[in-house]
């Protein structure tokens, strides 16, 4: 199985969010199972900057996207198993920031047109590109587009996953042809029209021959309006081959037994590390070491859907409980004023740090003792899982990967391993943070009890890997594991019921945690299980990635932009080398600007 994994960014190499945790570590996790795959990716000044003595220089070719005629290079790295290619293309991609540009609408284009092009000077012709959000939505367009003159496109198929609804690369279908080089046919019969926008995403969850979102409840919530922003009754209709498979971590980077990057090492069975780390963290941040207060920690972007209203409404009643609370973060104005205020009515229990600092992050994970999470949507959602690993015990609201994650602590059977509450409502919020500090407080060892059952679950990718590798045997066609792998069962994958069955209990037993996730089944929702499954191999190890950032360091910006497309000069031809330092622009170089309806701009990422 040839599997080729398009992402706009991936961890060590650049980052904003969540994706990039995905995009490196799920690869190399996919070839410990016997995959061959590898990953391309935008050549960004950082990645030239902090990689380039590291990529090999394989060829350029021109890339036409509408009427420009576009200089590609192609870098490329081994890495963990997993071959990564890098675009390369000085004027979208030699700039300081991933996204935020007003013309994110034609550098992605022109990514996304360059995956498709540059194929044929890749290692090889992949059975499946797995495309991730807006930003390479328009590989499976331009393969069906491709596809019609050229057979060899029709082979490959296209899996998406959403990992993040909201934002949907949305512009003025005025610059179809002009920006993305496509026919005026793909709006007019709705493919990717929506609410009178181009909308990459839905384009490509119709033209996708699997959409996965990165959770079992995030799949079911997608078909809802609450959770899914206008595209609902779009994943409705595409119910038939929707996914919800859960994100996994780095349990090798995410170890508080090794983790060379926290003040004291600590293991389930050991926890007095844990109780030095915390006392660090206190002093750290400027609180009262007290070490039998709990230490509520809230390590997030500061915007809306995080959940932060119940969190400002309630402050102060939870600021009445016995214990402390730590904020890092960084995003919208309105939050940054009211934690930095709060900060200051509590002197030595509340600490806030307006920032994203990827070691203090660390820090706090390994050092609180709560971690709390009342998002108003979360698709997967990486930090609860960080916070298990490191014995910090999550406050959750019951949603997307929050809910598959999170099972609430019952006392009567010492069961759970967390806190969850299910309405968007603070009191109800208030009451399960009230539950969870008095348990630690008044019950130890029940607590430590719970706490220990969190740092045991299983969340490595390995699980989840197997899972996608299904995905893609099912829109392939393929048997997975490859016939010859697999003991010798004739290929009729539907017979193998057996097999499967006897594969429950150890796939049972590696998630612990999905106690009400059984769905978690990568078969479209609904449709019962195929028997055809075998994951052999034992946890992979993902490769020392960047730490999760989960306040990403780059806000995305909307791609707003004067309606009238200013055609882009051809990108000149690059010099093959990276790290050569590109000169400044000439002026009316600037490439077109992508137009976006007023009162309809979505936020991009
Ligand atoms: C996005 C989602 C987050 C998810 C991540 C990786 O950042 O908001 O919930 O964990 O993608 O899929």
């Amino acid at each position: 199985m040839k599997i080729l994994y398009a992402t706009s960014e991936a961890v060590p190499f650049c980052k904003t969010g969540g994706l990039a945790d995905v995009a490196g570590s799920l690869p190399s996790a996919l070839a410990a199972e016997g995959a061959e795959v590898a990953v391309v990716v935008p050549l960004y000044r950082r990645v030239r900057e902090r990689f380039g003595d590291q990529l090999t220089f394989l060829c350029y070719d021109y890339v036409n996207l509408a009427w420009r005629h576009v200089y590609c290079g192609l870098f490329s790295l081994e890495r963990d198993g997993v071959t990564w290619y890098f675009l390369d293309n000085e004027q979208y991609f030699d700039r300081p920031d991933l996204y935020g540009y007003m013309d994110d609408g034609e550098r992605f284009g022109f990514f996304s047109r360059a995956i498709v092009r540059m194929l044929d000077h890749m290692k090889f012709w992949p059975d499946v590109i797995n495309c991730n959000d807006w930003q390479t939505a328009l590989v499976p367009i331009y393969l069906k587009d491709d596809g019609v003159r050229e057979d060899r496109f029709r082979s490959i198929r296209t899996t998406l996953t959403v990992h993040n609804i909201e934002y949907q690369g949305r512009y003025n279908p005025y610059v179809l042809g002009d920006l993305f080089g496509l026919d005026a046919g793909w709006v007019e019969d709705g493919t990717l029209l929506m609410d009178g926008d181009l909308n990459l995403l839905k384009g490509a969850i119709l033209c996708a021959d699997a959409v996965n979102a990165v959770s079992p409840t995030y799949a079911n919530e997608l078909k809802m309006a609450y959770f899914a922003h206008r595209m609902e009754s779009v994943m409705r209709q595409c119910e038939y081959k929707l996914y919800g498979v859960l994100n996994g971590i780095d349990m090798d980077r995410y170890d508080p037994a090794r983790d060379p990057g926290i003040a004291r090492n600590f293991t389930a069975e050991d926890m007095s590390g844990k109780d030095e780390d915390k006392a660090y963290l206190q002093c750290l941040m400027g609180l009262r070491e007290e070490a039998h207060v709990p230490v509520v920690a809230i390590v997030s972007r500061l915007v809306s859907h995080k959940g932060l209203d119940l969190i400002c409404e309630v402050l102060h009643d939870m600021m009445k409980l016995p214990m402390q609370l730590v904020v890092l973060g960084k995003g919208d104005k309105k939050y940054e004023e009211f934690f930095h205020w709060a900060a200051q009515q509590y002197p030595g229990r509340m600490a806030v740090r307006l920032d994203y600092n990827e070691e203090l992050s660390m820090a706090i994970y390994a050092g609180a003792d709560l971690f709390l999470m009342p998002s108003k949507s979360e698709p997967c959602g990486l930090s609860q899982m960080i916070a298990m690993r490191y014995g910090t015990v999550p406050i959750v609201r019951e949603t997307g990967g929050l809910k598959d994650t999170v099972h609430p602590y019952e006392a009567w059977r010492d069961a759970g391993n967390g806190f969850t509450f299910a309405n968007y409502a603070s009191n109800d919020m208030l009451h399960v943070i009230r539950e969870a500090v008095y348990l630690y407080k008044d019950y130890p060892d029940a607590f430590g009890r719970l706490r220990k059952r969190g740092m045991e679950c299983d969340f490595s990718w390995a699980r989840s890997a197997g899972e996608y590798l299904r995905i893609y045997a099912n829109v392939t066609g393929q048997v997975w594991p490859a016939p010859e792998a697999a003991p010798a069962v004739e290929a009729a994958p539907v017979e193998e019921a057996p097999a499967a069955a006897e594969e429950t209990p150890a796939a049972e037993e590696a998630r612990p945690f999905e106690q009400a996730a059984p769905e978690s089944d990568p078969e479209p929702v609904k449709k019962p299980a195929p028997a055809r499954r075998g994951r052999k191999k034992a946890a992979p190890s993902a490769g020392k990635a960047e730490t999760e950032k989960p306040a990403p360091a780059v806000e995305e910006k909307p791609a707003a932009a004067k309606a009238e497309a200013v055609p882009a000069a051809e990108p000149k031809k690059r010099g093959p080398k990276p790290g050569t330092k590109k000169k400044p622009k000439a002026a009316g170089t600037k490439a077109a600007g992508e137009t976006k309806k007023k009162g309809t701009a979505a936020k991009e990422k």
